[in-house]
Order: structure tokens, then C-alpha cells, then sequence
């Protein structure tokens, strides 16, 4: 098998606390090692990475002093040097310490709201000094298990306000920088806030600058919603709000399984890629999966490498599928084209459509009975998967 070969081009990149997850589980400890974050870029370059993406605490020990702080940002940097590899994307971790325990930005405790927004400010610093240009939000703990423990109304009023004052640190500190929030559904709450790239969709509309906040959908998480994760990929890029993607893999709704990309739905995986392809999707192709605990720092690498294979594999597949002339006959047998074709004319509108004949009671049996090639077209597309065509 020929494998295709990742380019700096097609921007993979991995945060740290995926290949540097050290497994431990709620039944379970560690089974890996902590891995040097410097080790990792060189690790992440050979496997032909292009970016990498960090949480504050993935980087900085939760409370380590300044002397700490500037000598670990100073290897860091080092690393990128030596490795090429690029800061793509960075993100706030506030989900770990015991501080967040009810939320973040929505905590119920002022202090602990504060102190969440100026650990972030603190994190845009160093992304924007590293070159960063999307900052991803995800807000693991901004939820609740019961119903009376989180006023959701006034929980997003919070949300608002903090996504509202971060934005306007951004501008006034001149930063190139765009947030994309990331949706789930639960866990590690019970039921999280924004859980679907739907609702994240239109909370952005209701901030100051929704200019600046997009979207980062994981395919899990909208997987764990039950929902198809192309379309709504599909839907971020309609709306312009596609900045940033966490590819992974999921078998169904259950536990958030960060599987590596292209295991668990790979139906899902085909149509998520052809969905990128189709809408031109430029942002780096960051990949956010757990090795699973049992493998060692071998399992780590070989499936990090999987991961990139699996979207070169299926960016090759996809392409093959769009380009078979039997597929795009099959596409026209399935009317696609015509839905590129706005409903009414030009200068029609309602009064125009008023005028219209409707279509009789043959034409309307003729209409209901029409052939359609939908079962066709998606055999054409497992065959591809399949391997037996393209
Ligand atoms: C998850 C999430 C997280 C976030 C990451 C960024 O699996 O629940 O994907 O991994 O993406 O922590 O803050
Ligand atoms: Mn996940
Ligand atoms: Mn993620």
C-alpha cells in the first residue's frame, strides 16, 4: 500500500493533551508516563505534524511561580525552533482544578468567574506571542447535573459577559486572534451549556463582536448528541463560523470516546471530510483523540500517525467519489444541481408565485412518483469506502 504523505499544506496538528493524555480514567490510574511537552513537538514533527495546540496547565503546572513559567515558555519556544512545527491553536484549561468544580465562566461563585476570565486573558498573552490565531473555548464544567443548581438563563447572561470582555481584551490589546467554542453535550456535567454546535451557533449571534467567535466542533460531541457531525460542519461553514475542527472518532451515543480519527463511525468520518473538502475548509486539521489506556508511548505515536493517514485516505476517497462521472450522473438523477436553484425567480416573489399554475393533480402524481438515485448514490459512496472503487 502506498501511504500518502502529510504536508506542512494540509496543517495537522495535535493539542498536547492528546498524545500527552497519560490514561487515566474515572475506575483508573496512569498507565503512561507524563510526556515532556518539548519531547512531544519532536515526536509530533517526525510523524509530520505542522501545528500544535495547548492548554495553559498543559504547558504551565497549575501555579507555578514566574521564574517557572518563563523557563518552561523559553524550551517550549526552543522546541518549536528546532522542530518547525507551529502554534496553531491554544485554549485555557478550566476544567481540571477543583476551583472550577461548578463551571468556569457560569460558576455560580463571582471570585471563581473572575479569576476563570483572567486565567484566560493570562493564556491570550502567551497565544498571541505564539503566533496562535484561533483560541478554542471549550467549557467542560459549565453546566450541572440538576435541574435547581444552575439558573440557565442567568448562566448564559455569564457566558455572555465573559466571551463579551475577553473579546474587547482582544481588540484593545491588538491581538489576531478568534475564539471557537466548542460544543458537548456532557461530561464531564451532567449537561453542559452550548452542547451542540446549534446552540453555540446562536449564542454567538447574541455577543458584541460575533465577528470574532466561531465554531470548534468535535465529531464525538456531536456524535454523543446523536446528530450527524458533517452536517453540522456543514452548517458552521454556511455560517462562516467553521474556525477551527477537532476530528476524532465515536461509536455512538455513549461515554466521549476520543477514539483516533477514522475509527469508531467512519461513515461519519468519510462525510465530515468530504463536507471539509466541499466547503473549502483552510483552518489547521487538528486532531483531538485519547491513545486508549492500554497502549504505551508506541500505541501513542503509530495512532497519532493514524490519525493523519485516516484523513489523507479519506481525502483521496472523497475526491475519487466526486470526480466518478457515474456519481455525478447519479447526483443529477438525484436532482442536487436543481437544489442550487433558488425557488423563485428573479423579482418573482410571492405576488410572482401567486401567478404560478400549480401543478395539477397528474403532475402532482408524477412529482410524488418521480425516480430518485438516493440509494444509488450512497452505494456509490460505500463502494469507494469500500475500496472497490476510484
Ligand atoms: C473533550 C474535549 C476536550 C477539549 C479540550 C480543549 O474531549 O471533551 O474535546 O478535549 O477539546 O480540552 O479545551
Ligand atoms: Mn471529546
Ligand atoms: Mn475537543
Amino acid at each position: 500500500m502506498n501511504r500518502p504523505v502529510p504536508t506542512s499544506a494540509d496543517q495537522f496538528s495535535f493539542g498536547l493533551w492528546t498524545v500527552g493524555w497519560q490514561a487515566r480514567d474515572p475506575f483508573g490510574d496512569a498507565t503512561r508516563a507524563e510526556m515532556d511537552p518539548v519531547h512531544a513537538l519532536e515526536q509530533l514533527a517526525a510523524i509530520g505534524a505542522h501545528g500544535v495546540n495547548f492548554h495553559d496547565d498543559d504547558l504551565i503546572p497549575f501555579g507555578a511561580d514566574d521564574a517557572t513559567r518563563d523557563g518552561i515558555i523559553d524550551r517550549f519556544r526552543k522546541g518549536l525552533a528546532e522542530t518547525g512545527l507551529v502554534v496553531t491553536t491554544a485554549t485555557t484549561n478550566l476544567f481540571t482544578h477543583p476551583v472550577f468544580k461548578d463551571g468556569a465562566f457560569t460558576s455560580n461563585n463571582r471570585d471563581v468567574r473572575r479569576f476563570a476570565i483572567r486565567k484566560v486573558m493570562r493564556n491570550l498573552d502567551l497565544a498571541a506571542e505564539l503566533g496562535a490565531k484561533v483560541y478554542v473555548c471549550w467549557g467542560g464544567r459549565e453546566g450541572a447535573e440538576y435541574g435547581a443548581a444552575k439558573d440557565v438563563p442567568a448562566a448564559l447572561d455569564r457566558y455572555q459577559e465573559a466571551f463579551n470582555v475577553l473579546g474587547e481584551y482582544v481588540v484593545d490589546q491588538g491581538y489576531d486572534l478568534r475564539f471557537a467554542i466548542e460544543p458537548k453535550p456532557n461530561e464531564p456535567r451532567g449537561d453542559i451549556l452550548l452542547p451542540t454546535v446549534g446552540h453555540a451557533l446562536a449564542f454567538i449571534e447574541t455577543l458584541d463582536r460575533p465577528e470574532l467567535v466561531g465554531l470548534n466542533p468535535e465529531i464525538g460531541h456531536e456524535e454523543m448528541a446523536g446528530l450527524n457531525a458533517a452536517a453540522g460542519y456543514a452548517q458552521a461553514l454556511w455560517h462562516d463560523k467553521l474556525f477551527h475542527i477537532d476530528l476524532n472518532g465515536q461509536n455512538g451515543p455513549k461515554y466521549d470516546q476520543d477514539l483516533r480519527f477514522g475509527a469508531g463511525n467512519v461513515r461519519g468520518a468519510f462525510w465530515v471530510v468530504d463536507t471539509l473538502v466541499a466547503g473549502g475548509y483552510d483552518g489547521p486539521v487538528h486532531f483531538d483523540f485519547k491513545p486508549v489506556r492500554p497502549e504505551t508511548e508506541a500505541g501513542v505515536w503509530a495512532s497519532a500517525r493514524a490519525c493523519i493517514d485516516n484523513y489523507l485516505i479519506l481525502r483521496d476517497k472523497v475526491t475519487a467519489f466526486r470526480a466518478d462521472p457515474e456519481v455525478k450522473a447519479a447526483l443529477v438523477e438525484a436532482e442536487l444541481p436543481e437544489l442550487a436553484r433558488p425557488t423563485l425567480s428573479e423579482g418573482e416573489g410571492w405576488r410572482g408565485l401567486l401567478d404560478w399554475t400549480l401543478p395539477d393533480a397528474d403532475r402532482l402524481d408524477e412529482l410524488a412518483t418521480r425516480e430518485v438515485a438516493m440509494e444509488k448514490l450512497d452505494q456509490l459512496a460505500l463502494e469507494h469506502l469500500y475500496g472497490i472503487r476510484g
